[in-house]
């Protein structure tokens, strides 16, 4: 990989920075100064210093956001901003994409990586990695409807598309409060799939509208409290597993 590049990856600003950095001779591999943008290094050998900061090189970048809404969970899109468009030059040059997609507008835990293996172990039916949502509802929220996602709901396919009704797997849902005057409900649902709209075709299937929705946790990973909507930091080696990880 070329110097500026292995550089920019790894947190030393954007190319243009690292161009300074090698002008001005911070820059050495193997006891060696270099000042060439484009010198090929071998990133797992050689040894990479600029100044006295021994440099290590991240093969993949695992990024935690608190989606906003009125953002895109995609890589490109043409009339909306994506997620993409709120990473930094350098965390942009390492090529990530969402695992998974939130609705544009829905909020919270949205993990980002270039580590196709690591998304797919999370987003295989297989592994049933739990999401939970925070969600407003419009209606009051009762055991029935416990019940009924405990078993099963069905969400209604569209016709004209030729798309067949769907059991849904079994989900747990909470209510944390309810407002008589309002008819509102605040709930938790933990679901194991990732169906189309999934939570708000579940509530709609029980007769209730979804007003405000938010991924609050994957896995055993808990979305960082700390963290504004639109911001974004990267997860340790220990929260990644986490995402992997069963209760
Ligand atoms: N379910 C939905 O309906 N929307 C989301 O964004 C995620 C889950």
């Amino acid at each position: 990989m070329r110097i500026d590049k292995l550089l920019a990856n790894s947190g030393f600003g954007s190319r243009k920075d690292v161009k300074k950095l090698l002008k001005n001779r911070q820059v050495i591999v193997n006891g060696v100064t270099v000042k060439d943008a484009s010198l090929h290094v071998d990133e797992m050998k050689d040894m990479i210093f600029v100044g006295d900061q021994q440099v290590q090189y991240e093969e993949f970048i695992y990024l935690l956001m608190n989606k906003p809404a009125g953002v895109i969970s995609a890589t490109e899109d043409r009339v909306h901003e994506t997620v993409l468009d709120l990473l930094s030059e350098a965390d942009f040059s390492r090529e990530p994409f969402p695992v998974g997609r939130l609705d544009i507008d829905t909020e919270g835990l949205l993990i980002l990586t270039n580590d196709g293996k690591f998304a797919h172990e999370v987003l295989a039916p297989k592994k049933h990695v739990d999401k939970t949502y925070y969600a407003k509802i419009d209606g009051i929220v009762t055991e029935a409807d416990i019940l009924a996602f405990s078993e099963g709901v069905v969400l209604k396919g569209n016709a004209s598309k030729g798309e067949a009704d769907y059991v849904a797997k079994p989900a747990g849902l909470t209510v944390l409060s309810t407002n008589i005057v309002e008819e509102t409900s605040e709930i938790e649902v933990t679901i194991t799939e990732g169906k189309f709209h999934q939570v708000k075709r579940m509530f709609e299937s029980v007769g209730k509208t979804v007003i405000y929705l938010k991924r609050i946790q994957m896995g055993c990973l808990v979305l960082d409290p700390e963290l504004p909507l639109g911001a974004y930091r990267s997860l340790t080696e220990a929260e990644v597993a986490l995402v992997l990880k069963r209760d």
